[in-house]
């Protein structure tokens, strides 16, 4: 199994913004012990290639990644410090093509045809769909989905708790990425234990927990009594959406 596929499978990823790099570890036990293991460390600080690092060297089973890449430097940066893939929140081309070449896995944020087409041209099926709420949220993206039938979209901006089931219900939709689930002022050193919890109060506000998603996803099957990948109007109260 691929990076991407594996992304896949986990469904969602949380965008991670540290300041120190001592709470890069600390925090990738912490989304473990919450039942996540993929992060997305972003370079918004200048902790985020040492944290990757300090996570890819000492948290193995930890998928690791970098987000808010925004030039080749940055990409082979994190790409030696052990990121596993590369998050972007527009489309670079040289960036991306620097990806493809040493075989390393590239989300470029798209959210027009035009951006969508040239990373098609490129050989890319999935694209970050960033600031998935302004940009039209899961109507633009079933749009979009007509004429590229096949590409999946990862959204971030946005989505939280509360609509997170809506998001990763859709099958157009490969994972869903955001910050509400590692928030700064739960990262350690407070503790790792009510990160946790907090993880899953958070989660359980939309009904179900950050585990039972990710083993949801691993099984194909997004909620209970439903068919796989399909809401169904119990489970979607409220939503407005059908992908039958
Ligand atoms: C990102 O970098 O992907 C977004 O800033 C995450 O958005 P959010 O903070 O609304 O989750």
């Amino acid at each position: 199994m691929d990076i991407m596929q594996k992304l896949e499978q986990a469904g969602i990823i949380p965008v991670v913004v540290l300041d120190r790099t001592e709470d890069a570890v600390p925090t990738a036990k912490a989304l473990l012990k919450g039942g996540i293991g993929v992060m997305e460390i972003t370079f918004r600080t200048a902790a985020a290639r040492d944290a990757i690092r300090e996570v890819a060297k000492n948290v193995p089973e930890m998928i690791v990644g970098a987000g808010t890449v925004l030039n080749v430097a940055q990409c082979e940066a994190a790409s030696q410090a052990g990121a596993q893939f590369i998050v972007s929140p527009g489309l670079d081309i040289p960036l991306t093509e620097s990806c493809i070449r040493e075989g390393l896995a590239v989300i470029p944020g798209c959210v027009t045809p035009s951006e969508i087409m040239a990373i098609l041209a490129l050989g890319l099926k999935t694209v970050k769909f960033f600031p998935a709420s302004v940009y039209g949220g899961l109507d633009a993206m079933k749009a979009l989905s007509g004429p590229f039938p096949g590409l999946k979209f990862i959204p971030t901006g946005g989505v939280n708790a509360g609509n997170l089931r809506e998001y990763i219900a859709a099958p157009f939709i490969s994972a869903a990425g955001g910050s509400w689930m590692c928030k700064k002022r739960i990262l350690p050193p407070e503790n790792s234990i009510r990160s946790l919890r907090f993880q899953k109060r958070q989660s359980g506000s939309s009904g179900r927990s950050v585990n039972e998603i990710s083993y949801s996803r691993r099984n194909h099957a997004p909620f209970k009594n439903a068919r796989p990948r399909t809401p169904v109007s119990d489970a979607f109260s409220g939503s407005h959406f059908r992908w039958r």
